[in-house]
């Protein structure tokens, strides 16, 4: 079986039959809005957004069944007529047969590259695919034909790109209707579209976009004539695999000029005969561009340094490279690395098997793509950051369509609410990450609006008195504009939910929480997991609180005068959910409309002690009532209750009910204790582990469609939210455990989930992190996952232990013995305070993590000393550091 083999330190890569191996895709994205993807035979779309589809949009069964792919044809005379991309009929039909083509994928950051050859023909074709790193929506293609037989050939060469040019939504809907309003022409290189009107949720408007396929032979040859209009390309009875245009090669070619209107079109570009010697090549240059084209992507020496561009473009945005005995898995996290900016252009919408949305991501996405760039870019997050507080509401609820510009966020008019009672939490795990890494605890203090539209009382009530004209910020009385702190946003939101208590006091499930397929438990469930979440949070921002008071001076912040609801309340109603309920209500109808506008000053050591009250009543409150310990002898946390208020985990007549997501923000927010972590691990490999699959499975199998808890039960089990290994919450497993200081037991998580990736037999996909391995294994919604964020993010920080403490420097490395490389090395070449560091563990007596001890850090003369199990550098000293060079530290490990 074929495996990834990489080729360089940038995660490069080749594959041998890629081809022979379905729903593979790769992604071609730039920072001007293309994306594209591409199969090995050059299937896949390519878009500008959900209106703007340049190729027809691939959900992952397209991939092998849609004949519309990019292609390119050599017409060789006296033979059959040979698509260099593969996608002609008979070599289709040939996968199965010895004499199949040999083929093999190049990639790398972010190129693919697929070289075919045809051994009998003396053929071979290399197709360079890459969306150049430049301000233009293009994909470029580039084929080389070669001829590597002993006797010369001549062929006709035809590029065919079949052009959708328009909405997603007409995939189906008003497909032949839209294809009315194709304007087609040609150039002197290449066909244009540009529709008349477009067709879309947006109604019926003129369209100022143009889509074109252009091509140029060489250093600037152009093309011989076009055949734009598909039906004359294919012919009767034929197809893009098998087209009339081709196989006859009697079809009459359209000059530059010519005029088409209300076909389907096809940048179907034909060259001039050409004939190779054995061992002579041609390049072909095709550029694919939602907007005017541009000449530039035409020309062979400007396509190799804009190849060139774009490597660097991506190679910069590596900031963790990694050294490690497995060389590997330090090639893998190129890939990871790359992941979260791959999900801040596609969002969740935009590859085969994110098939769903319209673009964009949601609220809980937004927060969490924010952890890899704080590592990556964390000049551009703080902005960003504060942006996203714009969309929180004054009752801790969100906003939850949200724009394309950042802090966009708009109001969501079909009256359909629905409240994630986890989604107030991600912000502050952001927040805290922000501050931690850079020291700017200042952004606590920066103000910001909040959204506001007719939604009221976290999705309980309606505020009939907004109105569009008001607008889609927060007012006070007199009318104007209200701003609070970021930190009175982040109070408001865990605030709220201290008190938004179902009858087991645990905080209500609401819509779902982050698994956004529990959706069916609305009136009577409970999410303990994230009540823990939010306890963590609350003991989180007290000791920021603390920290503003004792070593920054600030002894009171001013909030809200409304904010005094929901923290002058009386410590024994707690216990209470029915008085928690009344709170809330009180508070929610309080704000509804607009706030009074007085502020107050609160006492920032009375306010961090009401939290660390709020915060341990929680804690107690779930160890004395959600700690399972079942029939076999294992003990772990319940994490749910249903919409019969029954809880989800522990024994039951189907078999044992186990959920990852509860005993995951448990051991985060520190409410399992220390012997509890050990024990939820053991019930995890008992009930949830599975090496055969990537490691731990979200759930356990409940043998039920569990219609008071939700749709998930509905999936198969081992799929995607049911039961599958979801990496995201692996990954958030293994970092909680890693904060513990649970390292073999966070390891043997992160070592599954790599590993079963790395297996290309079993998971079929490209180096990186996919959204889950399904039943079989195979990984699934590849790259657009946040399970990237947080491997990054736990790699990173937690497994080489390269973080912020209020921005100085701390190394902790948990690493484990096998990790470290034949000298006892491990390392990461990072950016820490905007500073390049070679960060490099010497552990020379291979001793396994626990044995070992941080003895000092040697960084330029000066030698730091390790303390309580790490060693911080000031940050002023790393700042200090020469911008340009890349400066070593050596730890020493004992
Ligand atoms: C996806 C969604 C995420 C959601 C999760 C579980 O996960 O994007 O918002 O919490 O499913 O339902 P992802 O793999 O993208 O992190």
């Amino acid at each position: 079986m074929n495996t990834i083999r990489y080729t360089d330190k940038y995660g490069s890569f080749e594959l041998d039959n890629p081809e022979s191996s379905s729903y593979l895709y790769f992604p071609l994205v730039n920072e001007a809005g293309m994306m594209s993807c591409v199969t090995p035979n050059l299937a896949g779309d390519a878009k500008g957004s959900q209106n703007t589809f340049l190729l027809a949009p691939a959900s992952s069964e397209n991939l092998h069944n849609d004949k519309s792919t990019r292609n390119f044809w050599c017409g060789i005379k006296g033979k059959k007529a040979w698509s260099a991309a593969g996608v002609s009929a008979w070599q289709q039909a040939m996968l199965y047969d010895e004499a199949k083509e040999e083929t093999k994928l190049s990639a790398g950051l972010l190129w693919h590259k697929m070289t075919r050859e045809n051994h009998e023909l003396g053929i071979r074709s290399d197709i360079l695919s890459f969306v150049p790193a430049a301000d233009d929506a293009v994909e470029i293609m580039q084929v080389t034909i070669t001829n590597t037989g002993s006797e010369a050939f001549t062929f006709t060469p035809t590029a065919a790109i079949p052009m959708y040019c328009r909405s997603a939504d007409n995939i189906r809907d008003h497909r032949h209707v839209t294809s009315l309003l194709h304007k087609i022409e040609t150039s002197d290189c290449g066909v244009l579209v540009t529709p008349t009107l477009t067709f879309d949720e947006r109604g019926h408007q003129l369209n100022q976009i143009t889509y074109a396929v252009c091509a140029k032979a060489e250093e600037g040859e152009l093309p011989v004539g076009f055949i734009p209009v598909t039906e004359e390309f294919i012919g009767e009875g034929g197809s893009f695999e098998w087209p009339e245009a081709i196989v006859k090669d009697d079809v009459e070619l359209a000059a530059a000029g010519t005029k088409e209107e209300g076909y389907e079109a096809v940048g179907a570009i034909r060259f001039a005969d050409t004939v190779l010697e054995p061992g002579a090549s041609k390049s072909f240059q095709i550029a694919l561009t939602i907007g005017e084209p541009e000449d530039k992507y035409l020309v062979k020496s400007n396509i190799e340094r804009l190849y060139t561009e774009t490597c660097g473009f991506w190679q910069e945005k590596v900031t963790g490279i990694f050294t490690s005995r497995d060389h590997d898995f330090d090639e893998w996290m190129n890939w990871i690395n790359i992941q979260p900016v791959l999900r801040r252009i596609c969002g969740c919408s935009f590859l085969p098997h994110h098939d769903y949305g319209k673009g964009g991501r949601g609220w809980r996405d937004l927060w969490q793509d924010c952890l890899a760039l704080i590592l990556m870019e964390p000049k551009k997050v703080r902005g960003m950051l504060l942006n996203h507080f714009g969309g929180v509401r004054i009752d801790g609820s969100n906003a939850t369509i949200i724009g394309t510009k950042e802090g966009e966020f708009i109001a969501d008019r079909n009256n359909i609410v629905r409240v994630w009672m986890d989604h107030g939490v991600w912000p502050f795990i952001t927040t805290r990450f922000y501050i931690e890494q850079t020291g700017d605890y200042g952004i606590l203090l920066e103000n910001r609006t909040y959204f506001k539209d007719i939604q009221a009382g976290r999705g309980e009530s309606k505020d009939y008195e907004w109105t569009d004209v008001q607008g889609n910020m927060l007012r006070t009385k007199d009318g104007s504009i209200y701003e609070g702190t970021v930190l009175e946003h982040m109070l408001v939101q865990n605030l709220t939910a201290f008190y938004d208590v179902g009858e087991h006091n645990h905080m209500k499930l609401r819509g779902a929480d982050w698994n956004d397929a529990l959706d069916m438990a609305k009136e009577k469930g409970e999410s303990v997991a994230f009540t823990a979440a939010y306890a963590g949070n609350l003991e989180g921002l007290a000791d920021y609180l603390d920290i503003l008071k004792k070593d920054k001076d600030i002894v009171t912040i001013s909030m809200a005068e409304e904010l005094k609801i929901l923290l002058e309340t009386e410590t024994e109603i707690f216990g209470s959910p029915d008085k928690k309920q009344e709170i809330l209500l009180e508070y929610c109808n309080v704000c509804k409309h607009v706030l009074s506008g007085r502020k107050e000053l609160y006492d920032c050591g009375r306010l961090a002690s009401r939290l660390r009250e709020m915060a341990s009543w929680i804690q107690n409150h779930i160890r004395g009532t959600e700690w399972v310990k079942n029939k076999e002898g294992y003990e772990w946390f319940n994490g749910y209750y249903d919409n019969h208020g029954r809880k989800v985990e522990g024994d039951f007549e189907s078999g044992v009910r186990m959920m990852l997501t509860g005993q995951v923000f448990s051991i985060m927010s520190n409410t399992a204790l220390t012997e509890q972590v050990k024990k939820i691990t053991e019930a995890a490999d008992q009930y949830l582990y599975d090496a055969s699959i990537g490691g731990y499975r979200l759930n356990t199998n409940f043998h039920e469609i569990k219609t008071d808890m939700g749709r998930m039960f509905g999936f198969a089990y081992g799929h995607k939210e049911n039961g599958a290994v979801f990496s995201h919450m692996a990954v958030m497993f293994a970092y909680s455990l890693y904060t513990r200081g649970f390292a073999k037991e966070g390891y043997k998580a992160i070592h599954a989930l790599y590993s079963q990736s790395r297996d290309f037999a079993k998971s079929r996909i490209y180096p990186g992190i996919p959204e889950y391995f399904n039943q079989k294994g195979r990984g699934m919604y590849h790259y657009l996952t946040g399970a990237g964020s947080w491997m990054l993010l736990t790699v990173q920080t937690e497994m080489f232990g390269i973080k912020g403490r209020m921005g100085d420097l701390v190394l902790e490395p948990k690493l484990v013995a096998e990790q470290f490389d034949e000298n006892g090395t491990a390392g990461v070449d990072t950016v820490f305070a905007d500073r390049k560091l070679c960060v490099r563990y010497i552990n020379k007596a291979g001793k396994e993590f626990g044995e070992y001890r941080i003895v000092s850090a040697q960084l330029g003369d000066t030698v730091y000393q390790g303390e309580y199990g790490l060693v911080r550098i000031p940050r002023e000293h790393i700042a200090a550091l020469d911008a340009d060079e890349r400066h070593n530290i050596s730890v020493t490990l004992e």
